[in-house]
């Protein structure tokens, strides 16, 4: 049964302006030039980004930059005046992590103090390295991306956001990075083996670290109380099983990053994992709070999330997708449904030459 406010807002969550505006931009320079039409393709309703010269249609997901005066005649046409921004749901996701994580952006045991070179990898937004150079300033950050949708001001003691596919070559980057950060890249990448090799080789020896978080969207539930043929598990097979059909899985087996981590080198790996409540359901505050934004960006992303996926690989209508997400978006706001999911979080410790790598699975 829905609530109220589920009801009336679709989400356990509504952002006031405060929320979404940071408070302090006294300090911002411009780095780009905005995202041009050019830059992105419109397809089912969203606007995709061509990745320039790198392979088209390799991220599966929208990014919605184009708005308003940077659109043509036509193009506004194309775009209905619901147009979504896929940059809010990451955005929102942001503000999710930063709860279940007690507002900590990262966990490694970092000298926060002294100069350190980070890399963000898959940075989107670039909102968590921002934040991270906004509050440790002397420190070096970098985001890379092969979608240009940071902001076009950014952080003064920031790296510019470098277009980078890190499944490229990684040639150009220096081999002295202090910590790695990745976050929400699996449905990206084909082989991390072979990322995880790359990030390895570019840690500073002795000292480096990377971390990665992951959401395994496979719906939990232990009272039985979300019915076995809920739309939730429906949606979530459905995604999974179109991005292994596609070859950059989104789906988490147990024990699957250990033995890739083990593969591209690493030793000395410890994991825990997180359980992240759909919506707001749990008795405990901090897992109510972090349920709560959850279940903003999830009610926001889905189409995001399902479409080109659903209607591209498993040949859905995009009828059928909003028919199916908008089920999914109920169930989700239905409080009596005791449903989880599992968040992996990956912390790792290159101790090159010895190898020695820590890993964790966040809980
Ligand atoms: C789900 S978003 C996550 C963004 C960010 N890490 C966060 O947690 O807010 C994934 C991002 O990875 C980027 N991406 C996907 N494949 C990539 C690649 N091969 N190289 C660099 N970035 C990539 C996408 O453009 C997108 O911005």
């Amino acid at each position: 049964m829905l609530n109220d406010e589920s009801r009336n807002s679709s989400s356990f969550f509504a952002m006031s302006d405060s929320e979404t505006n940071s408070d302090c931009h006294n300090h911002l320079i411009p780095h780009k030039a905005p995202l041009k039409l050019r830059d992105v393709y419109f397809s089912h309703g969203r606007w995709y980004g061509k990745n320039g010269d790198i392979e088209r249609e390799k991220y599966k997901f929208p990014i919605d930059e184009v708005r308003g005066n940077q659109l043509g005649y036509a193009a506004m046409k194309l775009t209905s005046s619901t147009c979504k921004e896929e940059k809010t749901r990451l955005d929102i996701f942001h503000k999710f992590f930063l709860v279940a994580r007690n507002n900590n952006l990262f966990s490694a045991p970092l000298d926060a103090e002294s100069p350190l070179r980070v890399l963000d990898i898959g940075t989107g937004t670039g909102i968590w390295a921002i934040e991270l150079s906004e509050k440790y300033p002397q420190m070096h950050v970098q985001g890379l991306d092969i979608n240009m949708i940071q902001p076009e001001m950014i952080p003064r003691t920031m790296e510019p956001p470098k277009l980078h596919d890190v499944e490229g070559s990684w040639d150009t980057l220096s081999l002295d990075w202090d910590f790695i950060h990745v976050r929400t890249l699996f449905g990206s990448i084909q082989c991390w083996t072979t990322l995880y090799k790359k990030i390895f080789m570019h840690l500073k020896p002795d000292t480096g670290f990377v971390e990665q978080a992951e959401i395994d969207w496979a719906p939990q539930c232990n009272d039985n109380s979300l019915p076995p043929n809920s739309a939730l598990h429906q949606w979530a097979s459905r995604l999974l099983g179109a991005m292994d059909l596609y070859g950059r899985p989104m789906r988490v087996h147990p024990g699957q990053t250990r033995r890739w981590l083990a593969l591209a080198g690493f030793t000395d790996i410890n994991e825990t994992v997180v359980r992240v409540c759909y919506s707001p359901w749990s008795e405990d505050e901090n897992a109510k709070e972090a349920g709560r934004w959850f279940n903003a960006g999830l009610s926001e992303g889905l189409m995001a999330l399902s479409l080109s996926a659903m209607v591209t690989i498993l040949g859905m209508s995009e009828e059928e997708v909003e028919v199916l997400c908008d089920k999914v978006r109920q169930e989700i706001c239905t409080l009596s449904y005791h449903a989880y999911c599992r968040i992996e979080k990956a912390r790792t410790f290159s101790c090159y030459p010895r190898f020695k790598l820590w890993f964790e699975h966040v809980t």
